[in-house]
């Protein structure tokens, strides 16, 4: 019989179709599953369902010699060996599409609440240092009627440039391929960072986008600007970032992703309380995650059936991951 690994406990009704067709071991810890478990579950298995948590690098698949699919609950696959995957003929399943919406609301929540300075006026609230109210106390910046930018213009990018038109914004973007679909301007990258009132990174992480926002980056933007990462914590240089928020070259910092991820809880990014840190919950509603699971499931399907994946990844393209 077929067996599977699946790499993190999901809900029994989603794991049913996989259960009934297969020989199916699941990883039921809270936590990742450990490197030798998933080494030796990885190895015996033709299909495995995992998670961004887990490193599928030239180790495992030259562990893994039956693996045939593999299907992650993301839609970002950089921690996958895709050239690797794509040299012994792996399929690669992801989740583009189901979390668009879930990660641009994100996106946009980060967003509001830097620009506007909400974490500070929260730690006011909460420490007890809200003292009356004051002309010019914590004013931020607006959203309406501002040029936002979009680094990567992708699904989720396109999801971000809808919902800032309805907020009056207007758009720019940086990405590989021009989105005629869009009502934004293409720019390059240094143009983008120097005219945007705020950025979002909504880019995937390849070896093109790993440290794209360094120092020099940081410092075209505008000194009134917000930063927002919803994409990977390595597509921002953290140190740079660090040093930007100290010498207040940007005014804050959204961030769903961080690098390292998780962040220590003694980290220096931590010390600023104009940078707004959410632990990687950018497609946590329970409707969209539900539907990466059960989308994750389908594809380790029809990828072991030798049928078309719903959403086989496009293994090595340099694609946006949304
Ligand atoms: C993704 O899908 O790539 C997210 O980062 C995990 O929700």
């Amino acid at each position: 019989m077929t067996r599977v690994y699946v790499t993190r406990d999901l809900p029994t009704s989603i794991l049913h179709p996989l259960r009934d067709r297969y020989d199916v071991d699941v990883w039921s810890g809270d936590q990742p599953v450990p490197r030798e478990i998933l080494l030796a579950g990885a190895s015996e298995s033709e299909g495995l369902l995992c998670m961004v948590t887990e490193d599928i690098d030239l180790v495992l698949l030259q562990t893994a010699t039956s693996l045939r699919v593999i299907s992650q609950m993301a839609v970002g696959v950089d921690n996958i060996d895709l050239m690797e995957c794509l040299r012994r003929g792996i399929a690669v399943g992801h989740t583009p599409g189901v979390l668009t919406g879930t990660v641009a609301d994100t996106a946009f929540t980060l967003l509001g609440a830097v620009v506007r300075r909400f974490p500070e006026g929260e730690t006011e609230v909460r420490t007890g240092t809200w003292g009356p109210w004051s002309p010019f106390h914590l004013t931020g910046g607006d959203l309406h009627g501002t040029t936002l930018g979009i680094v990567g213009m992708g699904r989720i990018g396109r999801a971000i440039a809808k919902r800032s038109t309805g907020f009056d914004m207007s758009v720019v973007y940086t990405s590989p391929r021009a989105a005629n679909d869009v009502e934004a301007e293409r720019l390059d990258l240094d143009t983008l960072l120097e005219v945007s009132d705020n950025v979002v990174i909504c880019a995937a992480l390849t070896e093109d986008t790993r440290g794209l926002i360094g120092a020099a980056e940081l410092r075209r933007m505008k000194r009134s600007a917000c930063l927002v990462n919803v994409a990977r914590g390595p597509i921002v240089n953290t140190d740079a970032l660090v040093a930007a928020l100290e010498s207040r070259e940007i005014a804050g910092a959204g961030l769903d992703v961080t690098d390292p991820e998780p962040i220590p809880s003694n980290h220096q990014l931590l010390a600023f309380s104009n940078c707004l840190i959410v632990p990687h919950i950018g497609s946590a509603s329970v409707r969209t995650r539900q539907q990466m699971a059960e989308l994750a499931v389908e594809n380790l399907i029809a990828g072991l059936e030798h049928g078309e994946m719903p959403a086989r990844h496009p293994a090595g393209g340099q694609e946006l991951a949304d």
